[in-house]
């Protein structure tokens, strides 16, 4: 299969992060089904993805005219038969179970035999899914940073049998709607993206702990430092641009204060009792004076202008 095959896209289980790739196929122009077991879930998904438009013209970015056109091109169905028939691209966001999963390309095989398997999976082995499958070598994961209309992110893990041709053709795809895919070769838990954000929560959450700073202030040396320049370029980027030898000289230069901070820093294997409770009582000084809704709302609009200053809207 070539890039230019594919025309139709079924997103199979429309919960939070089905129906946000809905809209993105949506709105960049293919044909989508978009299809879940559940009825409600699909009124839901429905409703999601207007929302979701809504907002995406609100911000300037296509018109009604656009978005009449693209909520045009959307099927709704609980029926997998129909959602799978024609399609070349299968972007799979049901439950996080490999029965569920397993199901789903055992009956790709047969309504949709060549089409490409793509499993939003956070957590699980595409290499245990693809076992199900006559056609393994199509099967790979695609895992999205939520919501996935908006974040570029897409983390592309190969399971054992996965074919060279789907990896490529899967990066070229999500290249050529403006995603940022990334290839992972070996399956890991948590892929790469998770597990960076979790070490670095981790420390942060140890630094609170032993009361070295606030929820609020180690948030704030996350934003307001080192946070926007990641935005930007990654870690080892920016510390090719800390010494004008490059990041080996930065790394020699730092590395005596590296090894005396390192045996510091937090290493837990498992969450203390009480986190969560303790991160919750810490933020409440965070959010004083607003809602999630408020929140939720900036946060937002501010991702949309970064966005777009680092081309990717
Ligand atoms: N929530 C996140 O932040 C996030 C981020 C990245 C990836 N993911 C992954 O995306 C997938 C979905 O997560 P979610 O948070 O959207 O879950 P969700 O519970 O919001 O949605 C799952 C949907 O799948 C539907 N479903 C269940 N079985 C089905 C089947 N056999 N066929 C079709 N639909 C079925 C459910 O009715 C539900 O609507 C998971 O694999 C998860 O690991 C989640």
């Amino acid at each position: 299969m070539n890039l230019n095959d594919i025309k139709k896209v079924a997103c199979v289980g429309v919960g939070t992060i089905g129906a946000s790739w809905a809209t993105l196929y949506l709105w960049k122009g293919f044909n989508v089904a978009v299809q879940d077991v559940n009825v409600e879930a699909l009124e839901s998904a429905r409703r999601l993805i207007s929302s979701n438009f809504k907002f995406l013209e609100e911000k300037g970015l296509l018109s009604s005219e656009s978005r009449k056109k693209a909520e045009g091109n959307a099927t709704y169905t609980v029926n997998l038969k129909e959602a799978l028939t024609g399609a070349q691209f299968i972007q799979e966001s049901a439950f996080e179970s490999y029965e569920v999963k397993q199901n789903i390309v055992r009956e790709m095989d047969e309504y949709a035999p060549e089409a490409i398997y793509a499993t939003s999976t956070s957590g699980l082995l595409v290499s245990e899914i693809q076992k199900m499958s006559k056609y393994p070598g199509r099967c790979i994961t695609a895992h999205p940073f939520n919501p996935p209309h908006l974040l570029p992110l897409v983390e592309l893990v190969k399971g054992k049998e996965t074919s060279e041709e789907t990896v490529l053709l899967c990066y070229d795809f999500y290249k050529s709607i403006n995603k940022e895919p990334i290839i992972i070769n070996k399956e890991i838990p948590g892929h790469v993206a998770s597990r960076i954000q979790m070490a670095l929560w981790r420390e942060c959450a140890d630094l609170v702990m032993n009361g070295v700073c606030s929820v609020k202030d180690v948030d704030a040396a996350c934003c307001y430092g080192p946070g926007l320049r990641w935005a930007l370029m990654g870690p080892h980027l920016v510390w090719d641009l800390s010494n004008p030898k490059g990041i080996a000289a930065t790394i020699e230069h730092i590395g005596p204060q590296m090894n005396v901070w390192l045996p510091d820093m937090a290493n837990w294997e498992k969450l203390p009792d009480g986190v969560g409770e303790l991160m919750a009582e810490g933020l409440k000084e965070e959010t004083a004076g607003t809602t999630p809704g408020e929140l939720k709302a900036w946060r937002d609009d501010k991702l949309v202008e970064i966005l777009k200053q680092v081309g990717k809207l």
